[in-house]
């Protein structure tokens, strides 16, 4: 078992090139299901939940090549299996994605249930609600999701909450429907918007993604086509808190600003110099940073997957934060760890308040899931000592070469 070693590290200088984004790319992937012809993807991150989704859509009959370090081709003409096993699912929840467009394109799928996760109990009802509204019949039981449908017809759905996984799955099983889906209170994310994107490619109506009402108008069938993913804003933020936790300077390249808003919004409140540049974004931080509050919320709200990495950072901060989960019911499993290198965190339900401290130190620490992993590396660069990261294989789930992009901007990041 590898195991992530940080040590105290000087203030982060360099350029850091930003991969496509994983939670943009395990859509596009399920949605090449959709297509009876080859799909081209480009700027891949190949991390563990990519491999898990090309592995769910080779055991359905799909044929996927990696064509290069970022490019794969998927193809699913042949597809001829309308089930993911527990084996799959259970590794990752994201899998569950491929009820949608499986359903649409064979008019029946079984997939294993996915389950609580370290985060949250993460139910699939808004899923299996628009589902249902489309005129597919569900049925549970051994632990397995079946939905079925001679053919899926458009209507509104309403989501209780704009979930990211409800609104990109019934917009796949819609986009093979008989006429119009509308979906209200729909998930804004840049992800939406980059699956919709990839969807019109192939030749669907998708509009009004990026607003809260998606309208799709169900095709007959849809074709290939070449996409290139979006750059991942929760690892571009990851990298701006690092330049941030260690006084440092760095530029963030391949980056879309907008979809950093939120995140650069905070930075700056905090104290950090932020300004575009050619290829991306310049974060320099010449001092300790100023202490916070931060509220998670849907799009463009600020991110809940950033909100373990700024928690690092408000550990050391000047001040104190109020750091408040509204997305998930319990996604501060990481103040335990920061707890063990010496942060004063209280927790009262869904806030923690940081009261920030001048420096951090090095412990053994554990990676509860990915970007609570990603929040540990950030307070080992800045904490006095060795802080040894264990359970890394839920940051190798979301952050390519980690440690070499570290290490290129001076960080002292290492896997044992
Ligand atoms: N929810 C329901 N019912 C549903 C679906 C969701 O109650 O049917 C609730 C969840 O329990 C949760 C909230 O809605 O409390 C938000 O869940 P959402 O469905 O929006 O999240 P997701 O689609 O499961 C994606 C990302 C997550 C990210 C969230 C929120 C992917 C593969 N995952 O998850 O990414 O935190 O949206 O932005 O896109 C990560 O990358 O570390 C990660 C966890």
């Amino acid at each position: 078992m590898s195991k992530i070693v940080v040590e105290s590290s000087p203030p982060l200088r360099g350029t850091v090139r930003i991969s496509g984004a994983k939670n943009a790319v395990l859509p596009v992937i399920a949605a090449s299901l959709l297509s009876g012809q080859k799909c081209i993807l480009e700027d891949i991150p190949f991390l563990n939940d990519v491999e898990v989704m090309s592995e769910v859509l080779v055991s359905l009959g799909a044929d996927i090549k990696k064509l290069s370090n970022m490019r794969m081709e998927v193809n699913s003409r042949n597809i001829d299996n309308y089930e993911a096993p527990y084996e799959l699912v259970r590794r990752m929840r994201a899998s569950f994605l491929v009820l949608g467009p499986l359903l649409a394109r064979m008019g029946k799928a079984r997939i294993s249930f996915p389950g609580g996760c370290a985060i949250g109990t993460r139910p699939i009802d808004l899923h299996l609600k628009g589902f249902s509204a489309l005129g597919a019949e569900i049925t549970m039981g051994h632990g397995y999701i079946e939905a079925s449908a001679k053919k899926l017809k458009g209507d509104r759905v309403y989501l209780d909450f704009p979930s990211v996984g409800a609104t990109e799955n019934i917009m796949m099983a819609a986009a093979l429907a008989e006429g119009r889906t509308v979906i209200e209170n729909a998930a804004e994310e840049p992800e939406i918007v980059d699956l919709a994107t990839f969807i019109n490619k192939m030749g669907g109506c998708v509009k009004g993604a990026g607003t809260d009402t998606v309208k799709i108008d169900g095709v007959k069938e849809l074709k290939g086509c070449t996409h290139t993913v979006i750059p991942d804003r929760v690892e571009a933020g990851t990298y701006m808190v690092a330049a941030a936790i260690t006084r440092g300077d760095i530029i963030v390249e391949n980056v879309v600003i907008n979809h950093l808003m939120s995140v650069i919004a905070k930075l700056k409140e905090a104290g950090v110099i932020i300004q575009e540049v050619e290829n991306g974004l310049r974060v320099y931080a010449p001092e300790r940073v100023k202490a916070v509050d931060i509220k998670t919320l849907p799009y463009a709200g600020f991110p809940t997957d950033m909100q373990a990495q700024m928690m690092a950072l408000m550990s050391v901060a000047r001040g104190t934060s109020v750091i408040i989960e509204t997305v998930f019911d319990n996604r501060f499993m990481h103040v335990n760890e920061l707890r063990r290198m010496g942060a004063n965190i209280k927790i009262d339900g869904r806030s923690a308040v940081v009261q920030g401290i001048p420096e951090l130190t090095g412990a053994p620490v554990k990676a509860t899931d990915l970007r609570a992993g990603a929040a540990l590396i950030l307070a080992g660069l800045a904490a006095r000592g060795r802080t040894e990261i264990t359970d890394v294989y839920h940051i190798d789930r979301g952050y390519t070469d980690i440690e070499k992009k570290f290490q290129s901007l001076g960080g002292k990041v290492y896997r044992i």
